[in-house]
């Protein structure tokens, strides 16, 4: 298959109108959508990731009338959450009507839906006129893009097209809330916090024991780059051997590394973790540390993907 690549959203549009794979840029990460409504297109997003046929993909749309044409029984608290975070880097589960096919949901009653705020996201979607299915746009258990020059690393040849936009400005997955039962439950922590979420609906539930019981993809390593990942605290000296070693984080090491990223705060390591587990891939790096950060705010969502990358499972 040959990728084209594009900035002219239209073109992309067309394309994925036409039961094609194209992926997008967000505000999050870059998506390899298809039409959520046509089951052979949804098949083949499966395909160019090689992700298992048990792992769900999120639905995206651009308007939130939507949400009552793919969704039933919402409940008051996920009105809520809808006025407060769509658009943005914020997905939720609710009982999904038939409209989206099994193979969408892998099966399950319920779709994940999201609204990027990035305007080129929205402008594309727009002009698909349709609900578009996507997962990150990463062959399965890589770290997600960001860019999409790193898209077209994973999937030259695998998809379509690649509408090209800018870097991501978030740099990790959207926050998923499960609002299909009496009270919401944070499944993956995002850019929209914790806290913004208590703000909202201080009722909130994040036990860690429901995540891989309610969601599937979650019992997949993920985020994984082919070094090794290890956590370090501020100032550790590592055990494992620092050669040939990336490192990020908020201080500088203790140790030489090869390659070394300091981001100057929260939003800055979420923005260019994955990035940086791919450059050091690219530069053909054995291990990388990476600072152990404090779990509040942002700092949830940047300790679950160290978590993942490093193979610790909570
Ligand atoms: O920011 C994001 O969320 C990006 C952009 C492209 O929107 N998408 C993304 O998709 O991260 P993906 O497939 O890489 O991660 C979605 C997660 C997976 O762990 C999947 O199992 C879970 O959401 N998920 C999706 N639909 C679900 C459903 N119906 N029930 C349970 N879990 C679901
Ligand atoms: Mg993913």
């Amino acid at each position: 298959m040959k990728t084209l690549l594009t900035d002219r959203p239209e073109e992309a549009a067309k394309l994925l109108q036409a039961g094609q794979t194209v992926i997008f840029p967000t505000e999050t990460v870059y998506g390899l959508g298809a039409d959520a409504t046509n089951p052979e297109a949804v098949a083949a997003i499966y395909a160019a990731k090689q992700r298992p046929a048990d792992n769900p993909l999120i639905v995206h749309i651009w308007h939130t009338g939507q949400v009552d044409e793919l969704a039933f029984n919402i409940p008051g608290y996920a009105r809520k959450l809808i006025a407060e975070f769509f658009p943005g880097p914020f997905s939720m589960l609710l009982p999904k009507r038939p409209l989206i096919p099994a193979i969408t949901t892998a099966g399950s009653s319920k779709v994940c839906l999201r609204m990027p705020s990035l305007e080129l996201a929205r402008e594309f979607l727009k002009l698909t006129a349709l609900p578009v299915a996507a997962p990150s746009a990463n062959l399965s258990g890589q770290p997600s893009p960001t860019r999409w020059q790193d898209c077209l690393e994973d999937m030259q040849g695998r998809v379509g097209a690649i509408l090209k936009g800018p870097e991501a400005v978030f740099g990790l997955e959207s926050t998923i809330v499960d609002a299909s039962g009496p009270a919401p439950v944070l499944l993956r922590p995002g850019a929209v916090t914790l806290e913004m979420l208590r703000r909202v609906t201080p009722d909130i539930a994040t036990d860690p024991g429901l995540v891989a019981e309610t969601t599937p993809g979650m019992k997949y390593r993920h985020y994984a780059p082919k070094a090794k990942v290890y956590l370090v605290e501020p100032g550790e000296i590592p055990a494992a051997s620092t050669s040939q070693a990336g490192y990020i984080g908020l201080t500088a090491p203790a140790f030489p590394a090869d390659f070394v990223l300091l981001a100057e705060n929260f939003e800055e390591y979420a923005r260019q973790l994955f990035s940086f587990f791919r450059e050091c891939d690219r530069r053909g790096l054995r291990a990388i540390f990476a600072e152990r950060v404090a779990p509040d705010g942002l700092g949830q969502a940047i300790m679950n993907r160290l978590r993942k990358a490093a193979g610790e499972t909570a």
